[in-house]
């Protein structure tokens, strides 16, 4: 097994700066809003993890079959031997795609894990490496939005961005970050894009707001980063998390909301905030897509769409694509 990290770990101090750019310039929206890349500490990914498992969260599971029934054609399309996946947490539904890489004419040459987290990176690639003894197992730290050239190029590549978390951008940074992985695609490479689709309002909201209380727990979490990183005083039982249907752009907003008129200070930042009862800090919001915009957005980043699958009830879809 060879497991090694790619891109060494911005030092903690320029993370850190990073972190109180981010909320300053996102405090001065209105709504608030926060990055969502900030979501992932440890305790973070441990709760998104415990959320794919959640019965309302269908997305998981929708890809997970459409992976299954579909590898074996989307590894031949696609013809590659090197997988590369963004946002790649678990890993958990990649082996889908990894097995059907093993079994197929070129084999499995290498894995490339990316992601913010060193901690789901670190459980990830130490379960692949021991399922996959006989393939290069990389792992990348950092950021997709500015990191994606850290990626060493070698051998044919399928570039996998799965979870919907595209959904996680707005249509502006979605339509640069698409522009970015197509300037890593080189002739014969292929990007295999994970999207969730509009449907039914309450199965949409529900899957953002479960019965259990952990998707409001994974949203809190945010708070109780900022306090630890940033020195602030944000009092967790003060703000209740909400879900909410946009419809005008078609995504889910993800809001924390004050339940009392408060003053938060952000020691780091020497800031102090006068925030209102009912007032919220959104702090994600997932996009959901029609075929027909997938399509598009792609093109508009140079790439063409070469097929797209979707699952049974056709909640998800998961389109392969190739530079045009
Ligand atoms: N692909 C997995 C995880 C999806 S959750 C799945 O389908 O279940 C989103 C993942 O993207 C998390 O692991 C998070 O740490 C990572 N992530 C979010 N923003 C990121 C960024 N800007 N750069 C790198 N990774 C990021
Ligand atoms: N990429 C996931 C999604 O948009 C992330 C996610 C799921 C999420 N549930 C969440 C992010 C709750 C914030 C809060 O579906």
């Amino acid at each position: 097994m060879t497991t090694r990290p790619v891109a060494a770990e911005a030092p903690a101090d320029s993370r850190l700066e990073a972190l109180g750019r981010d909320v300053r310039a996102g405090f001065a929206q209105r709504p608030r809003t926060l990055p969502p890349k900030w979501l992932y500490d440890a305790r973070g990914s441990a709760l998104f993890d415990e959320i794919t498992r959640l019965d309302e969260y269908y997305p998981t599971e929708a890809e997970r079959s459409i992976l299954l029934d579909r590898a074996p054609e989307i590894v031949a399309v696609a013809g590659a031997d090197t997988l590369v996946e963004l946002g790649s947490g678990s890993s958990d539904k990649t082996t889908a795609l990894l097995d059907a890489m093993r079994a197929s004419e070129q084999g499995l040459h290498r894995y490339v894990g990316f992601d913010v987290s060193a901690d789901a990176l670190a459980g990830a690639a130490a379960a692949l490496g021991e399922r996959y003894p006989e393939a290069v197992i990389d792992t990348c730290l950092g950021d997709f939005d500015h990191d994606l050239d850290d990626i060493r190029h070698d051998g044919r590549q399928l570039v996998a961005f799965l979870g919907g978390t595209i959904g996680n951008y707005e249509p502006v940074p979605r339509a640069a970050f698409l522009a970015q992985v197509r300037s890593i695609l080189e002739e014969g490479d292929h990007f295999l894009l994970g999207t969730d689709l509009v449907k039914d309002v309450d199965r949409l909201v529900a899957a953002y707001d479960d019965e259990q209380g952990v998707t409001a727990r994974f949203n809190r979490n945010l708070l109780r980063i900022l306090n630890r990183e940033l020195d602030a005083d944000f009092d967790l039982d003060r703000w209740r998390h909400r879900a909410t249907w946009n419809r005008a752009e078609e995504w889910i907003e993800m809001h924390l909301v004050s339940t009392v008129d408060q003053t938060v200070t952000i020691g780091a930042l020497d800031l102090a905030v006068d925030i209102a009862e009912g007032e919220h800090i959104r702090s994600e919001i997932s996009a959901k897509f029609r075929p027909d915009g997938i399509d598009a957005e792609l093109a508009a980043a140079g790439l063409v769409t070469v097929e797209r699958w979707y699952d049974e009830d056709r909640d998800y879809a998961v389109t392969l694509a190739r530079p045009d």
